[in-house]
């Protein structure tokens, strides 16, 4: 993953630390800077977050007008100074997002030329290689494309050159990488929301385009033709997002969802989602991963119950080495909240060579996802920055639900009154969550509770299932308690082999069409006296003796929406949990908000 940034503009250092900032979400590992000043490159890094770096500058600040910058999620080599980007041979200092495959090879041949290598890193035999082709006197350019031509994997870069002039190159493969030219700068990063408010102009370059940013002018010089860069105005926002009253960004956005789903269910009408030929559609395929991929499983119970399509849903890594098989008159969608998961990118190109119509949902609307993709639909979230998604699930099961209501009416698959009634129920919706945020302490107690456990089984049935994994998915990211999740009717086909008095196990218990089905596999967990958690229906208690702090009610709720409501008791859990166990909630440790690696 790890994000990159450049700068080159009049104190260069403050528009590269800013979106250092707005990059952690890409890994918080450590950080780094090089900076061009008096003709020579200093280079300041430290392990762990941003502040680390920033203390560092405190004491020692340097200034120029040509820096990069780099935050780092390890994959190659531990979390330490040594292996922090940037890395530097000579006059050349690189920042790399992504991973070179080659590495061992080229790193063993540059060792028989003479070089000695610092870190345990992939990423250092780039500039160890350009320098090389500069020492046997070639253009910057030339020695920076007779290196890149030599790296196999994936790669977005940040060079500086220490020359006869400041100038920045970036260049990249199969890694998010933007270049943008602001009134007083020329800049690259990973995405677009890094740059600051000076970046109203945005182009995104392909891949192995070289290009060249000085404080004169920003073009693109692959092979030695100077192109003219047409940009085009940057879409993304660049303000600064605050927490506000909030202990965390991911309580603000917890909290946030009521009004966004306000905002998604005021237009109530499905036209938007109207371009799609739903009526014609053989199959429908959900790819996606993480949350993202939970999501695309309640999508699929909505379009196969609501407009009797057949959907099938894959994890991204798995789908992109499967081989599978594309039909005619199919319609591919590809759910990211980022729009940059580098397996779901991949995946999306295999179904696009498989001559699918391809569809992406996406948060970042300028995100590779959606700009390689056939049709886009936002959903909306505003900037996610906890690494564990809550809004844009919900977002995205928004959007999902839109989507099965516009295909029921084009395959006229429900009753118009079906169909009012489905509408109305999403109207509803944020009203009903709203209540159930307001009851955000009873849940606390739960998780006080809960937090004393060291493993939990999550349960659910039917569309809740996918609210179960999403749960123990958001209660291990951030409290580090292991959390697994199952369909109940499955539990007697293994898990139940597990549950004594240290298994804790956690039903969601909504009064539905199985609450009954459900109260069978909470009798057959109570027998094995394992402690209970419900999240459900009052109805529950009259079967079970619980405390009131195993116990959260869930009022009655339309059924075609409940995964959507049953998902807000989970993620308060979830973060209460972790704060109980004095966790750091947003950036919880080994995990990147946007997975651009394989
Ligand atoms: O940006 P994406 O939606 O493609 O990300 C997919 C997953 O990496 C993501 O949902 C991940 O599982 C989150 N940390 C979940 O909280």
């Amino acid at each position: 993953m790890c994000g990159i940034i450049g700068a080159v503009t009049k104190s260069a250092i403050e528009p590269v630390l800013e979106g250092l900032g707005r990059l952690e979400y890409r890994g918080y590992d450590s950080s780094g800077i090089s900076i061009l000043s008096n003709n020579e490159i200093q280079t300041i890094k430290a392990e762990g977050k941003l502040s680390k770096l920033k203390q560092r500058l405190s004491v020692q600040p340097i200034d120029g007008d040509c820096c990069i910058g780099h935050t780092r999620w390890a994959t190659h080599g531990r979390a330490n100074v040594t292996n922090a980007h940037p890395h530097q041979c000579g006059q050349v200092s690189v920042v790399h997002n992504g991973i070179i495959e080659n590495y061992l090879n080229l790193k063993q041949q540059l060792i028989q030329w003479g070089h000695h290598f610092n870190s345990s890193t992939d990423s250092e035999v780039i500039p160890h290689l350009i320098n090389h082709y500069l020492a046997q006197k070639m253009r910057q350019e030339e020695a920076i494309e007779k290196a890149i031509s030599q790296l196999k994997g994936s790669y977005a870069l940040g060079i500086l050159i220490n020359g006869a002039s400041n100038n920045l190159y970036a260049i990249k493969q199969d890694s998010p990488l933007v270049i943008s030219q602001g009134n007083s700068g020329a800049y690259m990063a990973s995405d677009a929301m890094a740059l600051g408010a000076d970046s109203g102009k945005v182009y995104y370059p392909k891949d192995n385009e070289l290009i060249k940013l000085n404080a004169n002018e920003i073009k693109s010089c692959s092979r030695s033709i100077n192109k003219k860069i047409h940009f085009i105005n940057n879409k993304q926002c660049t303000k600064i997002v605050s927490k506000g009253d909030h202990s965390s960004f991911m309580e603000k956005e917890i909290f946030e969802q009521v009004d966004l789903l306000k905002r998604l269910s005021v237009n109530n009408h499905t036209s938007e989602y109207s371009i799609i030929n739903f009526k014609d559609l053989n199959k429908i395929t959900i790819i996606a991963c993480g949350t993202s991929y939970y999501a695309a499983s309640v999508a699929k119970s909505w379009f196969e119950k609501y407009a009797n399509i057949s959907v099938e849903i894959d994890i991204a890594s798995e789908y992109r080495y499967r081989s599978p098989i594309v039909m005619d008159n199919e319609l591919a969608i590809f759910v990211s909240q980022s729009g940059e998961t580098a397996d779901t990118l991949a995946a999306l190109r295999y179904a696009k060579s498989k001559k699918a119509q391809t569809l992406a949902l996406v948060n970042v609307v300028n995100s590779s996802i959606a700009r390689e993709s056939n049709f886009t639909f936002e959903i909306y979230a505003g900037p996610e920055i906890g690494v564990a998604s809550t809004k844009a699930f919900t977002c995205q099961l928004a959007i999902f639900y839109k989507m099965a209501l516009e295909a029921a009416k084009q395959r006229s698959f429900l009753k118009e009154t079906e169909l009012a009634d489905l509408s109305n129920n999403f109207v509803q919706l944020p009203y009903i969550m709203e209540k159930i945020l307001q009851r955000c302490s009873a849940m606390k107690k739960m998780a006080k509770k809960l937090s004393n456990y060291k493993n939990i089984l999550f349960l659910g049935r039917g569309m809740l299932t996918p609210i179960a994994q999403e749960g123990a998915l958001k209660l291990k990211e951030i409290s580090y308690i292991h959390a697994e999740a199952y369909a109940a009717g499955e539990l007697k086909h293994g898990p139940i082999a597990l549950l004594d008095e240290q298994m804790p196990v956690l039903v969601i218990a909504p009064k539905n069409t199985l609450t009954d089905k459900l109260l069978s596999n909470i009798k057959e967990v109570q027998a094995r006296n394992a402690p209970l958690f419900i999240i459900g229906d009052k109805s529950i208690k009259e079967h079970i003796n619980l405390q009131d702090d195993e116990f959260f009610e869930l009022p009655l709720i339309p059924e075609s929406i409940l995964p959507v409501i049953s998902v807000i008791p989970m993620q308060l859990l979830a973060l209460y949990s972790a704060q109980t166990l004095g966790k750091n909630v947003d950036q919880p440790r080994n995990l990147a908000k946007s997975v651009t690696v394989e």
